[in-house]
């Protein structure tokens, strides 16, 4: 087994691992050639000299993609390492070891102090709207990804829960004002996270103050894998003062009438398993728990 520079002569090899590795996963789009080129390759946080290709007999068995975390001022950060994916067949797990243990190694050498294994801390460089929503982390289900960084002195960060479910709206609260707006994408990191897709935020509002928001974006790649139109929530916010008045429940279904009136029919959202507030909001919303998924983190030493 080689292990190669995963430089852009090396990227359908990439593609065909990924597809091969998430095709049990309905929630992971499809990759093509230029998808990776858009939403990966071509991002200013891909670096051919922290990711790897793993290579047996000419044939690509798995991927680890290396690179720099959002610091500070939404700029990217050498010293927070990230392995933002890493794909490698489970019945080969020194793959992911050897994969793994190189991507460490040049992170390292760059500087990381904090390596982040496919979390959320380091501000999602690649794969929104492709893996598992807008929010991509780890999916639990692929068992040997995590537990080879487990093997890599990698400890659970966050664990989230992951609920799915139709755009079905239900009463809100009418004595609310509501506004659609785009989301504020001025920073160059936010431009890149978002790439290819139009986050919006939709505010309640009473008498001119803002109550509340949640963060939505259409995810064209993921409903063409399910085949149906598919939105993701990134956020959800409600006023302290203003918590325990069904205001979140009635952005939810708020949203979901103005989704539906778009043709979207299905809503995917994460949030962290300690969330209980959250977690009640969306499962009163009519969403399910569908996935578990596992951010990690490790200190360097
Ligand atoms: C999560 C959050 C948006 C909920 O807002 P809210 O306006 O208070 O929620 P609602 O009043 O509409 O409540 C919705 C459901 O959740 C339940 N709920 C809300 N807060 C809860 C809490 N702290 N503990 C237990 N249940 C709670 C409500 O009881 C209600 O269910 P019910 O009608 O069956 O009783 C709010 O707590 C918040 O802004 N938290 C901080 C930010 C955050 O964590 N966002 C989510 C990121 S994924």
């Amino acid at each position: 087994m080689e292990i190669l520079a995963l430089d852009r002569s090396r990227i359908p090899e990439a593609v065909q691992v990924f597809n091969r590795e998430n095709a049990p996963f309905e929630l992971v789009a499809k990759l093509t050639v230029d998808l990776f080129e858009s939403q990966v390759a071509s991002k200013s946080t891909f670096d051919p000299g922290t990711s790897f290709l793993a290579v047996e007999d000419g044939r690509a068995l798995g991927f680890a993609l290396g690179c720099a975390g959002q610091g500070e001022n939404h700029v990217a950060d050498p010293a927070i390492g990230a392995v933002d994916g890493l794909f490698f067949p489970a019945e080969r797990l020194r793959v992911g070891d050897a994969l793994l243990e190189r991507t460490i190694e040049t992170l390292k050498a760059r500087g990381a102090r904090t390596i982040y294994g496919f979390a959320s801390q380091p501000h999602y460089p690649f794969w929104r709207g492709i893996y598992f929503g807008a929010e991509p982390v780890c999916a639990t289900a692929y068992t040997h990804a995590w537990a080879a960084f487990m093997a890599h002195g990698f400890e659970h960060h966050q664990q989230s829960f992951t609920f799915l479910g139709p755009a079905e709206p239900k009463d809100y609260r009418t004595d609310l004002d509501y506004e659609v707006s785009p989301l504020d994408v001025s920073t160059p990191w936010l431009r890149e996270s978002w790439k290819g897709l139009s986050p919006r935020v939709l505010t309640s509002r009473k008498d001119g103050e803002d109550l509340g928001r949640v963060g939505f974006v259409f995810m064209p790649w993921m409903s063409e894998r399910r085949g149906v139109a598919m939105a993701g929530i990134y956020t959800m916010w409600v006023d302290g003062k203003r918590r325990r008045q069904g205001i979140a429940s009635s952005l939810m279904n708020r949203l979901f009438e103005l989704l539906k009136g778009e043709g979207v029919t299905e809503v995917l959202v994460g949030t962290t398993v300690q969330n209980t507030a959250a977690r009640r909001t969306y499962e009163k919303a009519g969403l399910r728990f569908v996935a578990f998924r596992t951010g990690t983190r490790c200190e360097v030493t």
